[in-house]
């Protein structure tokens, strides 16, 4: 089973500037939470307990204030700075102390998924041993992201990003398995035309060797980029239409903690204090 999780959480943030000029894309909010709790549920969900957090060099004291180092939660939450962002592979080179010897799983911070089943598929998927596996989602504008094509075993074929002409709807989300290859491998990358390290190139190199694979999140499960101004809102709308209706809040750390049963009571109160008087906190209060 992969133990440990990198959420990538820089960025320029260029297409949300002004809003971003001061603060992180991943601490603005998503409805009633920053954007960041949402990658980090998903890696809870997961079952992993072992995360490392990659910010922009100068951002880590904001970081700590929401997410200080994971103990109230049952996490180890550790951090590293990107001195810039060049590349999504990059977090393998800067997370190469963290990754260790192990197997890996990446989420973009700015990734929101949500679904029935979406756990037992993660916990699924980490238990890979070999190669790389992508979550793939239908898109009715496969143009504007990194698409796949894939055989019936769901062996990725060929790879593209942005494609002019249609080789795909099925869209390469910002969820990534990989084995331990991937630190040695996202050295070998050499920047792309716009400066950066791609992870289309690093996926080809997967594929190239047979070992990049494929799974979908089907129609009952939805997977929202948030890297405009107007995915946030629709994402805020999406999340607020859901909570507001079952009154079952999508991404609190502490419920996904309790339930893995990582924490007890005694940690929901330190919550409660920590958030203090919100809505947050009365949700957390009926928990216990
Ligand atoms: P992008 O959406 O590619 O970039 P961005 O968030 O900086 O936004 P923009 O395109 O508007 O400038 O990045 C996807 C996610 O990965 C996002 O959460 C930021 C993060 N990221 C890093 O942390 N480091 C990097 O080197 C890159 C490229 C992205």
């Amino acid at each position: 089973m992969i133990k440990k999780g990198i959420i990538l959480a820089g960025g320029k943030g260029t297409r949300m500037s002004p809003l971003t000029k001061a603060v992180n894309k991943q601490l603005l909010p998503i409805y009633d939470k920053p954007l960041i709790f949402y990658p980090l549920s998903i890696l809870m969900l997961a079952k992993i307990k072992d995360i490392l957090i990659i910010v922009n060099k100068g951002q880590l004291d904001q970081y700590k204030k929401i997410l200080p180092d994971g103990k109230n939660l049952g996490i180890k939450i550790s951090y590293a700075e990107q001195v810039s962002p060049r590349g999504l592979p990059d977090a393998f080179i800067v997370g190469e102390k963290f990754i260790g010897k192990e197997n890996v799983v990446l989420i973009l911070g700015d990734n929101f998924f949500y679904g029935q089943n979406l756990s037992k598929k993660l916990i699924e998927n980490c238990k890979l041993k070999n190669g790389a596996r992508v979550l793939l989602h239908k898109v009715i504008k496969p143009e504007l992201y990194g698409v796949a094509k894939i055989n019936k075993k769901n062996k990725i074929t060929l790879i593209k990003e942005k494609p002019k002409k249609f080789v795909s709807d099925l869209a390469i989300t910002g969820l990534y398995f990989f084995d331990n290859k991937v630190v040695e491998l996202s050295k070998k990358l050499k920047p792309s035309k716009r400066g950066e390290i791609e992870i289309t190139d690093l996926l080809n190199l997967y594929k190239s060797k047979n070992k990049l694979e494929a799974d979908i999140i089907g129609r009952g499960g939805a997977w929202l980029d948030t890297g405009s101004i107007e995915d946030f809102y629709k994402t805020s709308a999406f999340v607020s239409s859901i909570e507001n209706r079952q009154g079952l809040k999508i991404a609190c750390l502490e419920e996904i903690a309790l339930l893995n049963k990582w924490i007890d009571k005694k940690n929901i109160k330190n919550s409660i204090k920590f958030y203090g008087n919100c809505d947050y906190s009365k949700y957390l209060k009926n928990l216990i």
